[in-house]
């Protein structure tokens, strides 16, 4: 029963800071650990021996001893529409699109196929520990519906929207800029801030709406400033091109974004990897966030994301696997990706730094840690049970591991979804699929 108190016992680990400025002070771990959880939300985390004589005394206590108990995960940018797109062969993004995830996407006009697909995503996100996601439907308003109404059955936080796309795409794949405007408009209406459903306005990219779009695109914002703003941006260098092309008169492709007003606090962008000086100006002056995919341009070809720039410009930057041009699910192994794409431009990345990421700090950046992405009193209780020597491969390397930044380090460069021993939504444990 939602109301009732109960307590998850093990390694608890959380972050209250970001371990890039503050160091060791920014995460807390208590290593026999009591979590309690009264109404779905946290109301305490630290000491068994201190919490353990505080509880009622039918509290039901949940041992996970010796595993590690953390927030859930959180994916700024992924595509419902793809599960059935990762792993298509050699190309690079335009030719991708075109050849492969067009062509998936249209399917999603067949009954039944919206429905699938995002009973599959939340499955498969749950089950890598994942339980909040920014989430590209497709061009249907149906696709987005079915999702919200899978996500709302299952009481998971989720952030999702309608693509708007009205060129350069199939004619079965496209709206219009008076139907997109409509169909977004009224699924505003029935989803953001229903449960725990937010909206994300979500105009694919520039290449793929006009001006007329971007305009509509527009309105919304300036009638819904609470909801999120989803698209991508400084790809890939044909992508780039083909955008200037098509709004000559911007001064870049950030520039596009915002003479449509399409930049903003809530505004998530991803991949951002060629960006101008110019454009991380603007985007610091904005408050926007860059969502930085590394599965997703290692597979796709399409560069390394300046992680070390992104914070000299102040930039705030959030953690996100792009299924289908990423090619995981798992958070664990997204942050595997992001650190050898900083060791190839010389940057570092700590474990305390990974985990943070893919909690607290990409709740701050999606501007939702008043919510979730720690363990502080009130805070939902979206959790992810983690075993770190889960494969015989982790539990051999563990061996030798020292300390606990050690054993994270191994968790997160060798970690997946088969770390995952358990996920809880709301204090309630998810019943995962058998893979
Ligand atoms: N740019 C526009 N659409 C997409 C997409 O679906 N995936 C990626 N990686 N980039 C895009
Ligand atoms: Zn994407």
């Amino acid at each position: 029963r939602q109301d009732a108190v109960r307590a998850l016992r093990g390694r608890l680990l959380w972050f209250v800071g970001d371990p890039h400025k503050i160091g060791e002070a920014a995460h807390r771990y208590v290593e026999d650990g009591l979590l309690v959880v009264e109404g779905g939300l946290i109301r305490a985390a630290g000491e068994a021996r201190a919490l353990l004589p505080t509880l009622p005394a039918a509290t039901e206590i949940i041992d996970h001893r010796p595993h590690l108990i953390m927030p859930g995960f959180i994916d700024a940018h992924i595509h419902m529409p793809q599960t059935q797109v990762i792993a298509s062969y050699g190309a690079q993004l335009m030719e991708w699109l075109n050849k492969y995830t067009f062509v998936e996407e249209q399917k999603l006009a067949q009954q039944g196929h919206a429905e699938k697909l995002s009973r599959f995503l939340l499955d498969e996100l749950l089950s890598s520990g994942t339980t909040t996601a920014a989430v590209y439907c497709s061009v249907h308003e149906k696709s987005a519906e079915a999702f919200f109404t899978e996500s709302h059955r299952r009481n998971t936080r989720m952030i999702a929207g309608k693509v708007m796309m009205d060129r350069n795409a199939p004619a079965a794949l496209t709206d219009t800029a008076e139907s997109g405007y409509a169909e977004s408009k009224a699924l505003i209406g029935r989803w953001h801030g229903k449960g725990r459903q937010l909206y994300a306005i979500t105009p694919r990219f520039a290449v793929t709406s006009s001006p007329e779009q971007m305009a509509a695109s527009q309105r919304l914002v300036a009638e819904h400033p609470d909801c999120f703003v989803q698209t991508h941006i400084n790809e890939n260098r044909a992508e780039i091109a083909f955008a200037r092309e098509l709004y000559p008169d911007a001064a870049d492709y950030a520039g596009i974004y915002e003479d449509y007003g399409l930049l903003g606090r809530k505004s998530l962008l991803g991949h951002c990897i060629h960006m101008t000086k110019r454009e991380w100006r603007a985007f610091a002056q904005a408050g926007a966030v860059a969502v930085f995919c590394p599965t997703s341009n290692l597979f796709l070809g399409s560069g390394l994301f300046d992680w070390e720039r992104a914070r000299r410009e102040g930039v705030k930057v959030a953690l996100a696997t792009d299924i289908g041009g990423g090619t995981s699910y798992s958070m664990l192994r997204t942050m595997a990706e992001a650190y050898k794409i900083l060791q190839l431009q010389g940057q570092s990345l700590s474990a305390f730094e990974a985990l943070h990421a893919i909690t607290l700090g990409n709740a701050v950046a999606l501007g939702l840690d008043h919510l979730i992405g720690s363990f502080e009193a009130g805070r939902e209780a979206d959790i992810v049970v983690l075993d770190p020597a889960a494969t015989l491969a982790m539990a051999h390397r563990l061996e030798t591991a020292r300390d606990l930044s050690e054993e994270l380090f191994v968790l997160v460069t060798l970690g997946d979804e088969r770390n995952v021993v358990a996920t809880y939504v709301m204090g309630e444990r998810v019943e995962l699929p058998e893979a």
